[in-house]
């Protein structure tokens, strides 16, 4: 079972022998070992069953040393960076070698961040090497959001989690790269959108419903939990489950419903604020997938600033 604690220097000496460590982000717990290391990164493929072709992010500590892993930083992409480093944005850059293709499943660009937690940026600026890190849940679940979450899914398969307390941010970073001049949103995450357009103007959002995603990550089903979860009018749907006498939770944006149990329903945020429904959704998530119920019923948040990268996560939970 991995030990939980805020020892730096072994979470340290675990990632130099090629072992995997559970790292604190900003956005979501990472699974992170050394990125320069075919068998450690082939390691965090086999730890969270994922597949080869949908790659990994690749966490340093400094836009300075992303150097010494890509080609070229184009001037929008670095203006970004300098604006929103450490911070929930990840950009795709052209790689150098040094990268092996396992990191980028063969592709030319490499996905890079750095991360905002002060733990992972003294493990990050101790290391001579940097981290890559998927989320550290099995392929295709709830991302993580606190220690716990990973020590139930992975903990028998690492032997160390860095506990950094709750993720600030709770949604994984925004994944921003060119095509030919062009700005592109590949992922909505932790960094709005209009964050990014009031930095460097417009930029086009991909849309992911592609069956064949250019860039992985797009996969229609994700972020899911094991039961349904069914997107809809609260109102409508809570009613109908009622007369069903089906065994459900719900999980509202702000609203309380009188009708239900108290211990069968969560607010993601009582106060209708966006970052406080986004730093609980993923714990909102797996509770109510742990519970009793047989089925989860779900609203959309309204669909604007970080209302739209929920909104994406919810979608996706619910495709199935
Ligand atoms: O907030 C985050 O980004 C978290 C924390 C741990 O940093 N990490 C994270 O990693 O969400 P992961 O592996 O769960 O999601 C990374 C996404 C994947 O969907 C992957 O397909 C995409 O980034 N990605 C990674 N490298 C890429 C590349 N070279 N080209 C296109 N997409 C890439
Ligand atoms: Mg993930």
């Amino acid at each position: 079972m991995a030990q939980i604690g805020t020892d730096v220097a072994l979470a340290k000496s675990f990632l130099e022998e090629g072992k995997l460590v559970g790292i604190p982000t900003e956005t979501v717990y990472g699974l992170a070992g050394n990125a320069l290391d075919p068998e450690a990164v082939a390691l965090i493929f086999e730890t969270k069953n994922r597949p080869n072709f949908d790659p990994l992010i690749l966490h340093t500590s400094s836009l300075e040393r992303v150097g010494d892993f890509v080609a070229a930083f184009p001037e929008k992409l670095k203006q970004l960076a300098e604006t929103f480093w450490p911070g929930p944005l990840t950009l795709l850059l052209p790689k150098k070698p040094i990268v092996p293709d396992l990191v980028t499943s063969g592709l030319d660009r490499v996905a890079v961040r750095v991360p905002k937690h002060p733990l992972t940026l003294a493990l990050l600026d101790a290391l001579d090497f940097p981290l890559a890190a998927p989320s550290a849940n099995p392929f295709g679940y709830i991302s993580p959001t606190w220690p716990s979450h990973v020590e139930v899914q992975l903990g028998e398969k690492i032997p160390y989690i860095l506990d950094g307390g709750a993720c600030a941010v709770g949604l994984e970073s925004t994944i921003v790269g060119m095509e030919d001049d062009e700005l592109v949103v590949y992922r909505l995450g932790g960094l709005e959108v209009a964050e990014i357009e009031k930095s460097v103007g417009s930029v086009r959002i991909r849309d992911h419903s592609s069956s064949n995603p250019a860039a992985p990550g797009q996969l229609e089903s994700h972020y899911a939990p094991r039961k349904p979860f069914l997107l809809g009018d609260l109102k409508r749907m809570i009613a109908e489950n009622l007369e069903d006498k089906t065994e459900f939770a719900v999980l509202s944006f702000s609203d309380f419903f009188p009708e239900v149990r108290s211990e069968d329903q969560i607010a993601l945020s009582p106060a209708g604020d966006l970052h406080e429904a986004a730093k609980n959704l993923f714990s909102a998530m797996r509770k109510l997938d742990e519970s009793p119920a047989s089925v989860i019923l779900a609203e959309l948040t309204p669909d604007t600033g970080l209302g739209k990268a929920i909104n994406d996560r919810l979608r996706r939970a619910a495709t199935k």
